[in-house]
């Protein structure tokens, strides 16, 4: 099972003072050597953490895979037509919600959806649709002949109980084994930390998770001890430079 990193929260905490720094193309750089199998950006209509510009940088220099997930807009399809990630996740997005809420409603957006996944079949994408865990929602996707499908986890790992967390867990695995009976190739992700990972990373069948928050937010603990160290240094010793420390 491959891990895809999402580095949104680098940019999150880059866009909350308006500095160079922390950068996604250094996050990426250092998830690459670390064993990561691909890189994923949300470029979100509000551009609240990833910008336009980081996402043709990514592409630029990344050696990894760029997954780039956006909402099914003109705008955004525009986007990926010039960007030419090679991966294009689709999500809903909703102005005020904290992350993404829910899976797509293909069924709901049939037409609207496959002309999406054609256009950027014809550009060299390879378009994925990120769903809830849910029958009707995955035959729909393979009826327009989406490639990929990414199961949508957060029910599973936002849930404190644990007959609804059987329930969720019962209800990905029958996904994944539908979606893989029907040829379409599966990823997973949403809200999957250190903790709940290990009951999804168990069902075979994925292709790949793509993991966000939960790395970047655990980088902040077991990387600050050496920020700090850094930061002594330079003040001990004003004269060195960090790369030299
Ligand atoms: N997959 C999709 C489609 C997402 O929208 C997100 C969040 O941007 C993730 C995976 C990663 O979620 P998390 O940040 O909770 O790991």
């Amino acid at each position: 099972m491959l891990l895809g990193v999402n580095i949104d929260h680098v940019a999150t905490l880059r866009q909350t003072r308006g500095t160079s720094y922390p950068s996604p193309i250094e996050a990426a750089s250092i998830a690459e050597k670390a064993g990561a199998n691909s890189i994923t950006v949300h470029l979100r209509e509000d551009r609240r953490h990833i910008q336009d510009l980081d996402v043709y940088e990514l592409k630029e220099n990344l050696i990894l895979p760029l997954n780039l997930e956006m909402a099914v807009t003109k705008e955004m399809l525009i986007l990926a037509k010039k960007i030419k990630p090679k991966f294009c996740c689709l999500v809903p997005e909703k102005r005020m919600e904290l992350t993404t809420e829910g899976g797509l409603d293909v069924i709901a957006q049939k037409s609207k959806i496959q002309d999406s996944v054609e256009m950027l079949k014809e550009n060299g994408v390879r378009a994925s649709l990120f769903i809830d865990p849910n029958e009707e929602q995955i035959i729909a996707a393979s009826e327009i002949l989406a490639p990929c499908i990414e199961i949508h986890t957060g029910n599973y790992a936002d849930t404190h109980d644990n007959n609804t967390k059987k329930k969720e867990l019962e209800n990905i695995k029958k996904s994944i084994n539908l979606a893989s009976s029907l040829d379409l190739k599966v990823n997973a992700g949403h809200g999957l930390n250190y903790e709940n990972v290990k009951e999804i990373a168990a069902i075979s069948g994925i292709e790949e998770l793509n993991i966000g928050h939960s790395i970047i937010s655990r980088a902040v603990i077991v990387g600050l001890s050496a920020a700090i160290k850094e930061m002594k240094a330079l003040i001990d010793n004003p004269v060195i430079n960090i790369a030299n420390i």
